[in-house]
């Protein structure tokens, strides 16, 4: 008889993670397509929403810091778009709206009052880890949208890790964390429809065993995700995705984060890694 396949147990490793309380929270202009600024926003059920997401990260023991959220800048809770953090270097964003070009100095100075000494204020557009994603030492890089493909350079100089380039051309999948969710250092979840036929290849060629992602999954943000490796916080309406990754061997959690789903955000437009020096 074959020996049944023997799944390794998956490990969690507790992370650092950046939050920005949606106090300012609200609708009023419109920079992605899901942002309807004729239709209301809930702030006090933004503002719950953001809070459970906090006290689950916190429950999973993860370190959870905080950034004063400023007047005028709605789309600051979005954290994962103040900067990129490996090895403990800083490489500030530079936003492609203007609604949001504040956002920039606003996360550096955090990081300049809070010890981080090694930082870059970069040449070109780039929005954090809304384009990059970490995935063991390789740094995914999206451009299409937001970030300037000429960004990819810059960071892989600054880093000093290998960057892949991928290129969006599905609006709904602006930011490269729409469309992928780093699972381990080996493993990703993404929508392949959201990526021009040559980085659908590559990524095939990276991730051959790579979840996939259905549109409607892909929709409410599932890939919106954040992973410590064994835990996968997403959109609790990707339930395709939450049985995709149980089959594995993670372990998901869903939250509702529909409030912020208003400006073209969930789990992980909430959260930014704070990565040490290794
Ligand atoms: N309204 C924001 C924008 O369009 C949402 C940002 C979402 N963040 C993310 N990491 N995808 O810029």
């Amino acid at each position: 008889m074959p020996p049944s396949p023997i799944r390794t147990a998956r490990i969690a490793r507790p992370r650092e993670l950046l939050m920005c309380r949606p106090a300012h929270y609200e609708v009023v202009y419109s920079i992605n397509p899901w942002m309807e600024p004729e239709k209301p926003v809930d702030a006090a059920l933004a503002l719950a929403q953001w809070e459970q997401l906090r006290s689950v990260y916190r429950a999973l023991g993860h370190v959870v810091h905080t950034i004063e959220p400023e007047q005028g800048l709605p789309d600051m809770v979005f954290a994962a778009n103040g900067a990129t953090v490996v090895d403990g270097r800083v490489l500030a964003a530079r936003f492609r709206h203007v609604e949001r070009t504040a956002e920039g100095p606003a996360y550096l100075r955090w990081f300049l009052r809070n010890g981080w000494t090694e930082n870059l204020w970069p040449e070109h557009i780039n929005e954090g880890e809304g384009d990059y994603l970490l995935v063991g030492r390789r740094l995914l890089a999206g451009t299409g949208f937001r970030t300037d493909v000429r960004s990819h350079a810059e960071a892989q100089e600054f880093f000093g890790v290998p960057v892949t380039g991928l290129t969006l051309i599905d609006p709904r999948f602006y930011h490269l964390d729409t469309a992928l969710a780093v699972l381990s250092d080996d493993e990703v979840m993404y929508y392949p429809e959201a990526f021009s036929p040559g980085s659908r290849a590559a990524l095939r060629e990276l991730y051959p065993d790579a979840v996939l992602a259905t549109v409607a999954d892909a929709e409410v943000f599932g890939l919106n995700a954040f992973s410590d490796g064994r835990h996968v916080v997403l959109p609790q309406a990707a339930a395709g995705l939450a049985a995709q990754l149980s089959e594995r061997g993670f372990e998901p959690i869903g939250v509702d984060l529909s409030e912020l789903l208003k400006a073209g955000g969930s789990v992980k437009c909430c959260t930014l890694e704070l990565r040490r020096p290794i």
